[in-house]
């Protein structure tokens, strides 16, 4: 057999199982992990999201089945959107201490199963009529500074609700200060934020705007979530969140901005967590049905991705499923 000489030989350490297992450099554990959760207003409701196979709007009388799913898969965190019975245009459901869509699930969940730890996405969009992230001009442009003072309604109420961790995600200037500022004023500082402080005006989230029939009506994000040609102002962005206060820096979507999430990584020591975002989620879900791909191998292979740029966390829609084989 021809042999030359090399000293340095790579595949000594890919020979095996035992090997690799030694060697590898990042895991993916079921505590990494955070399980998007639905909730509807309304009763009876199990809905399949038709672009998000596997993934179901619950009203809070069938909630219970998806809980135990996630509890049952080993996850104990879960972040809630919700589906309001009314939408207006300023999104009071969102702030709304009795009736509110959140509040009530919040409640729910803290009661029957006080062993998860439950985050809340604190945004307008899924609340308001016109589907924009908060108050809007005659013209239709978003107005920032009114915008901060109803999130700071919607963020006590969240917080008087029970909720362990609010994660706000409006790219509203100033949100993360004002909220701060608001649940210090009303005693609760020990709630941590968790900021989508660079969260991208991205295609990537169309199959969500379907989940909670939150499309704008009129115009784009543009105007308030990142160019996705944009890297240093991502810098700007989290520098200014952490100064505000933020606990934990997002970074949305996860897969398209990997180097994103790595840059984030370097430049603060802040937590970092990616969102695996509804359309990559989908994209897989879809491949996979037709045969074109090994979703568990894909799903796992992408969540690892996001590890090695630097995530310590990550929110995924394939929480619940891929849990179970997990560490
Ligand atoms: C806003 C919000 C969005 C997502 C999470 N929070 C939608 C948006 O900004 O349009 C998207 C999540 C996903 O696509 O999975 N409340």
């Amino acid at each position: 057999m021809t042999s030359f000489e090399m000293p340095r030989r790579p595949r000594r350490l890919r020979a095996n199982g035992h090997i690799r297992d030694l060697v590898r450099e990042t895991h993916l554990r079921r505590d990494d992990l955070i399980m998007p959760v639905f909730i509807s207003h309304g009763t009876n409701i199990h809905r399949e999201i038709p672009s998000m196979p596997g993934i179901f709007q619950h009203s809070l009388d069938t909630l219970d089945r998806e809980l135990d799913a996630i509890c049952q898969a080993g996850l104990s965190r879960v972040i809630l959107f919700g589906i309001p019975q009314a939408k207006d245009a300023v999104g009071s459901d969102a702030f709304d201490d009795q009736g509110g869509i959140i509040q009530r699930a919040v409640r729910h969940i803290k009661t029957h199963y006080p062993q998860l730890y439950v985050i809340t996405d604190v945004c307008f969009c899924e609340y308001t009529d016109h589907g924009h992230c908060g108050v809007l001009s005659e013209e239709g442009r978003l107005l920032n500074d009114p915008t901060l003072a109803n999130l700071q309604r919607q963020t006590l109420s969240h917080a008087r609700a029970g909720a362990d961790m609010l994660a706000p995600s409006g790219m509203i200037d100033g949100m993360i200060g004002a909220m701060r500022q608001a649940l210090d004023a009303g005693g609760h500082h020990d709630l941590p934020l968790m900021s989508y402080a660079v969260k991208y005006a991205s295609a990537f989230y169309g199959p969500f705007r379907d989940a909670v029939d939150s499309a704008p009506q009129s115009g784009d994000r543009r105007a308030y979530q990142m160019d996705p040609a944009n890297a240093r102002e991502a810098l700007i962005e989290a520098a200014l969140d952490v100064e505000e206060g933020a606990d934990i820096l997002m970074v949305k979507p996860a897969l398209a901005y990997l180097d994103i999430v790595a840059s984030i990584r370097a430049n603060f020591d802040l937590p970092v967590a990616a969102y695996n975002v509804s359309g990559e989620y989908s994209m897989v879900k879809a491949a996979a049905a037709r045969g074109w791909v090994d979703e568990r191998a894909l799903a796992t292979e992408k969540l690892l991705s996001m590890k090695r740029a630097g995530a310590d966390i990550i929110i995924t829609y394939f929480a619940r499923d891929l849990a179970g084989e997990l560490p």
